[in-house]
């Protein structure tokens, strides 16, 4: 398929008037989608490996109870002022979504977006612990506003010309990928950070994500994120962890962090915990205690009718949750095998890894040298979307494959077909 006037049409008005964001990759323009198909504005079809940048976890559109659930609480009221009011079904939902949590775990503040659960975060970990500095690792992505952009690490453009972000220090992430020797990391931490840059006295939080997202779909070794834990439980550092992105059901689990045998202190989750509507949540322990009033509030915060999407889905997950588990262990294995066998076929395909149904798929140039292969990536993802599949980029040159988990097998399989089609050709 090609571009045609009406679609061309929409981004010529969309670039005259929209700020710039960071849409390049292919020139799609979305009209209407559900499972686990997306059509645009022209008519033309998609197979959906997007997740719509991880958001449609249980298929485009969300599915039918979160749509009824949505049409059901329009009529009803959408705005409940909920940090100045009361309303039950945000408490409903932040009880439901308690029980996700390891014992111990006993508020929730219900934010817009992923940017804005990780503020709370910070400003929850400084007040806890009255300290100061924060430990982020490069490559992270943790949002872009002020505050969370400072711990945000990963293309230097998101950064440029906004900083200084002076109480942030960044840590290399293990990426066993390009990494010999993974245990640097937590030594960097502790001969470096701790003992020259900042007394672990002051240091409020580390923020991770428990895989590395918007950096390249990087997996860390187990070991690491339990001497992290480690580390910071005997410093009385707050260890947040960054479920925005792996959060959910993607890796299989509710918690990504779960795969790792480690609990943080507090959690942030965004993207499909509101099965297509805005919503974000920070979650933590009843024991580090609560903010005063008036010290965190936002005016959007539980609004009911992205709280309905989100308890509707949960709903889902909670009743579903052995065979999402299941769908995310078999496809995640259908799709690691596909990769795998296109690492042993085709030399632009570096790495692939991933757990459940987050993967990623990095291009190389060569497999010895590991250079980026970056205009063949975009070769890939525009020879795909020609065909009728969409995927989106990370890092500097990996692909994230993540349908939604609830995806058909017929359908997975010709995405895996339309995308080792397109690396084949980018080969020649
Ligand atoms: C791990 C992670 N944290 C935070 C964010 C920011 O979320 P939002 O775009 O909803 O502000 C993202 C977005 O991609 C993310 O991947």
């Amino acid at each position: 398929m090609k571009p045609d006037r009406k679609i061309n049409g929409i981004i010529e008005r969309d670039r005259k008037v929209i700020s710039t964001t960071t849409r390049e990759h292919y020139p799609f323009v979305a009209s209407h989608g559900s499972g686990d198909f997306v059509y645009d504005v022209s008519g033309n079809k998609f197979i959906d490996f997007s997740t719509f940048i991880g958001v449609y976890t249980l298929g485009v559109n969300g599915n039918e109870q979160i749509r009824k659930a949505v049409k059901e609480q329009v009529d009803k009221l959408m705005h409940p002022a909920f940090t100045d009011f009361y309303s039950e079904l945000p408490v409903t939902f932040s009880e439901k979504l308690l029980t996700m949590f390891p014992k111990g775990f006993g508020k929730v503040f219900l934010s817009n977006s992923g940017t804005e659960a990780n503020e709370d975060a910070i400003k929850l970990a400084r007040m806890f612990t009255k300290r100061q500095y924060m430990i982020a690792f490069y490559n992270s992505f943790h949002g872009r506003t002020m505050g969370s952009l400072g711990l945000t690490s990963s293309k230097i453009v998101q950064r440029e010309h906004f900083g200084p972000f002076n109480s942030v220090i960044h840590a290399p992430y293990p990426d066993p990928y390009r990494m010999q020797d993974t245990s640097v990391c937590i030594d960097h931490i502790k001969k470096y950070i701790l003992a020259k840059e900042a007394s672990p006295k002051e240091v409020a939080a580390v923020f991770i994500e428990p895989i590395q997202g918007e950096g390249g779909y990087i997996v860390p070794p187990k070991e690491f994120m339990q001497e992290l834990r480690e580390l910071t439980a005997d410093h009385g550092i707050m260890l947040v962890s960054d479920e925005v992105q792996a959060g959910y059901m993607k890796t299989g689990k509710f918690l990504a962090m779960d795969n790792f045998g480690v609990t943080a202190d507090i959690y942030t989750m965004a993207k499909a915990l509101g099965g297509g509507l805005p919503i974000g949540a920070t979650i933590y322990r009843h024991e580090h205690g609560d903010m005063p009033a008036g010290s965190h509030a936002n005016t959007f915060g539980g609004n009911l009718v992205s709280v309905a999407a989100a308890n509707a889905s949960l709903d889902y997950v909670k009743k579903n949750m052995a065979s999402l588990q299941r769908m995310a262990k078999q496809k995640g294995a259908y799709i690691m095998g596909r990769l795998e066998e296109m690492k042993e076929a085709y030399e632009i395909v570096g790495d692939v890894r991933g757990i459940g149904m987050m993967i990623g798929l990095e291009l190389v140039k060569s497999k010895s040298t590991k250079e980026p292969a970056v205009a063949e990536r975009s070769k890939v993802l525009e020879a795909c979307f020609r065909n009728g599949l969409l995927l989106l980029p990370c890092g500097a040159s990996t692909i994230r494959v993540i349908p939604p988990i609830t995806i058909d097998q017929k359908n997975l399989e010709k995405g895996m077909d339309v995308l080792e089609a397109a690396i084949k050709a980018a080969t020649k």
